[in-house]
């Protein structure tokens, strides 16, 4: 007969485990906040303080090695959840090395972070922040790829990454892949669990997967975002000092003004638009190459162009894009001579050239050339 767990023997099983500050045990201490059981699968939140979650950690990693242990777990999740607000979102912006009184408290050591988004679902931000977080590692920057997304994680299947990341100490260490350092909710649990996660967890889980994650110092970070403006998008806006947010948008899109909504958003968090990617841009034909531009050709351009944005570039619609993502090598890094790859590489050097800090004012000047 096989055991299903529930709520009460799990709350039951979490009165083994001891709060290291109470040193009662973390249910009597108030520390947990919700079990969330599935079938077999399981997902708890525990309490704690911003100030105290490093310390949370090792007993975050605890209870889930207990919880997975008990009978009928298949696979366990925990996450920390906040219950002190988030600091008010840092009111100047631009790069991680801005102003001093705006420091942003997660991923310092990022040079700059930018997001990657859109109004809507399904357009191909993962796609476009997967290659373009390729492209930039492969001019040498240090590149780091956040999937943010983590209802959906992307990046596992994208990346072709399937095991989790290892833990040293108290912070986990991202997957190395394609020249670059990645971190994915879909590294941490099951493909098959269903991500019930509700918006404190998100923004819990999120915020781990920066400040709990041994990063080190980098040139720029991609971030993946889910569709839409929820809470990653607020979480991003308030935790990071986001050099600015990349919108992707298709043809069709555009006239719909969802790339709209995305831009307005970022927008209102006082996050720069550093311009808009239209994917899907036009279909290129693999057998005789001809190129049928579907949705008529330069209304992205001229769309941006009314929302006050830069145009960043457009990214045929290729089937070699799909099937390389689906095969877990980009297509940057799979076919860099193709055409798909040079676009996302001149996009990623214009991303870089946007947000690149200037150089600190050491070592010596260029030298003033004097015409005469
Ligand atoms: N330029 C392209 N040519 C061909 N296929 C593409 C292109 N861009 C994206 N796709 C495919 O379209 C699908 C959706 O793309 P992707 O997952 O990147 O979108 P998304 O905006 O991240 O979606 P979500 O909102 O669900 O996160 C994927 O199967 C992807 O391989
Ligand atoms: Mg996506």
């Amino acid at each position: 007969m096989s055991t299903v767990p529930t709520q009460e023997s799990l709350r039951d099983a979490l009165r083994d485990i001891a709060d290291p500050v109470s040193g009662r045990d973390i249910v009597t201490a108030g520390l947990v906040e919700a079990i969330e059981v599935r079938g077999g699968l399981v997902q708890v939140s525990l309490l704690t303080d911003r100030s105290r979650a490093p310390q949370m950690e090792p007993v975050r990693a605890a209870v889930e090695k207990h919880v997975s242990r008990q009978p009928g777990v298949q696979n366990a999740t925990v996450v920390l959840t906040s219950a002190t607000p988030a600091p008010a979102a840092p009111q100047g912006h631009g790069h991680a090395h801005g102003g001093a009184a705006a420091k942003p408290k997660l991923l310092e050591d990022v040079r700059a972070i930018v997001a990657v988004a859109s109004g809507k679902g399904g357009v191909g931000k993962s796609t476009a922040a997967v290659n373009l977080a390729v492209a930039l590692a492969q001019i040498g920057l240090r590149v780091g790829l956040l999937d943010a997304d983590i209802y959906g994680p992307s990046l596992p299947r994208m990346l072709g990454l399937a095991r989790k990341p290892e833990v040293r100490g108290d912070k986990m260490i991202p997957l190395p892949a394609w020249g670059l350092k990645a971190m994915s909710i879909g590294f941490l649990v099951e493909e098959e669990t269903p991500m019930i996660w509700r918006g404190p967890m998100v923004m819990g889980a999120l915020e781990q997967m920066m400040g709990q994650v041994e990063w080190g110092p980098l040139d720029i970070m991609i971030v993946d975002m889910p569709p839409g403006t929820g809470d990653a998008q607020l979480t991003m806006a308030q935790r990071v000092a986001l050099a600015g947010a990349v919108i992707v948008s298709t043809p069709q899109d555009i006239a719909l003004l969802d790339a709209r909504r995305g831009v307005k958003m970022f927008e209102r968090t006082r996050v720069p638009v550093l311009g808009l990617i239209e994917n899907m841009s036009y279909y290129c034909c693999p057998n005789c190459n001809h190129r049928a531009e579907i949705f008529g050709h330069g209304g992205a351009k001229a769309e941006a162009h009314r929302l006050g944005i830069d145009f960043l570039g457009e990214v045929p619609l290729l089937l070699d894009i799909r099937t390389a993502s689906d095969a877990g090598t980009p297509i940057v890094a799979a076919a860099p001579d193709s055409e798909a790859a040079r676009a996302f590489g001149a996009i990623a050097q214009s991303v870089w050239a946007k947000v690149n800090p200037a150089q600190p004012a050491k070592g010596p000047a260029f030298p003033r050339i004097v015409v005469s």
